[in-house]
């Protein structure tokens, strides 16, 4: 049986660091209030010449590096973000380029927050469906270009990075003690859209628009939609939160990651956090937390790794494997 191993990671943030004493002098908020109910404490922000395909490409040579390959091993680039650089074409083709790679082919999935686990999912079916052999996944994200920077509800929230991965189809028995990705759930509903949106776009108002969110009420569903697709992870493989190493949750508010750590019942050591330093970069926020847990020797060969999302749409998912 084929499965998604995961053979190399790296990431990329701007330069610029914007931290909650500074977001004070802008928006009437605090840092105290940032970081009781967030836990956020700041985040990167992308200036002139920092794009969504720089930071992209930037974390996609350095999983490439990580996996001992260059472009010319990879069949194929899926990039996940709701902050493309152009409408068309998309992020993946222009990260494409700029690798200087000219084959196979490449594409952008957008679900939101979600978007990683969601490209995540796509890279494995066609791995596993033998369409492709070696997939580039990238998580890239330039939320500060569609906040509106005079309210304070949603501008101190978000930050821009890109994480990536390379997944490499192995061959395994197919049991769980396979390497690579064992299962994946993907979830959405879009009669939750007013919760969390953008208010413009190409067809609609012409303009890029700007995030709105309704935070309290996306607050309320979070924990149940997220535990809903890792139980069904569970029910797929038959593991359980016992057998979890490492949970990667997506990182939007440290409350939200502890409150379903605790319904789950996996314990915070094994949480990886990384929502105080980033923000919530979205599609990015997964591989970011990743690459930092994976490049500091704590997530090791041979863990299962929990991956959960859940964003604008709504939409929301899982993944869990081997690492
Ligand atoms: O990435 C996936 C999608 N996004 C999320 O998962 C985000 C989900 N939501 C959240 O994380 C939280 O709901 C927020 C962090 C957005 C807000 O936390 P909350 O505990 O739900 O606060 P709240 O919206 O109920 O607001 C509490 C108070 C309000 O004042 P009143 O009405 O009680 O007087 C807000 O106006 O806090 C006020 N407030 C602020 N005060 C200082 C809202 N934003 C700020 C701010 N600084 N930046």
């Amino acid at each position: 049986m084929i499965r998604s191993v995961v053979r190399g990671f790296g990431t990329a943030l701007p330069k610029r660091v914007l931290t909650n004493a500074e977001l004070e002098s802008m928006v009437d908020t605090s840092d105290e209030w940032i970081v009781q109910r967030t836990g956020i404490r700041q985040r990167y922000i992308a200036g002139e010449g920092e794009t969504t395909a720089s930071l992209g490409e930037a974390a996609a040579r350095a999983a490439l590096d990580k996996a001992g390959l260059t472009a010319a091993d990879i069949d194929l680039i899926i990039v996940a973000t709701s902050t493309p650089d152009n409408t068309f074409p998309a992020t993946a083709v222009n990260i494409q380029n700029r690798l200087g790679m000219h084959h196979g082919f490449a594409f952008d999935v957008q679900a939101v927050c979600s978007g990683f686990v969601y490209a995540v999912t796509t890279a494995d079916a066609y791995i596993r469906g033998g369409l492709a052999r070696r997939v580039l996944v990238i998580g890239a994200e330039t939320f500060s270009r569609i906040l509106d920077w005079t309210d304070r509800t949603t501008c101190v929230l978000f930050g821009d990075g890109a994480g990536a991965i390379v997944l490499e189809a192995r061959e395994g028995a197919g049991t769980i003690a396979d390497r690579g990705i064992l299962t994946t759930q993907l979830r959405s509903d879009g009669a939750h859209r007013e919760k969390l949106y953008v208010d413009g776009g190409p067809s609609t108002t012409g303009t890029v628009g700007h995030l709105r969110m309704e935070g309290r009420e996306v607050f309320k569903h979070a924990v149940g939609m997220i535990t809903d697709v890792v139980v069904s992870s569970f029910d797929a493989t038959g593991l359980t939160a016992d057998d979890i190493d490492w949970l990667v949750p997506h990182q939007a508010n440290k409350r939200i990651i502890d409150g379903s750590a605790k319904k789950l019942g996996i314990p915070l050591e094994k949480v990886v956090i990384t929502v105080d330093q980033h923000g919530n970069t979205s599609a990015a926020s997964i591989p970011l937390a990743l690459a930092a847990a994976a490049g500091d020797g704590r997530i090791k060969e041979g863990d299962i790794v929990l991956l959960e999302a859940m964003g604008g749409g709504f939409t929301w998912g899982a993944v869990l494997l081997r690492w």
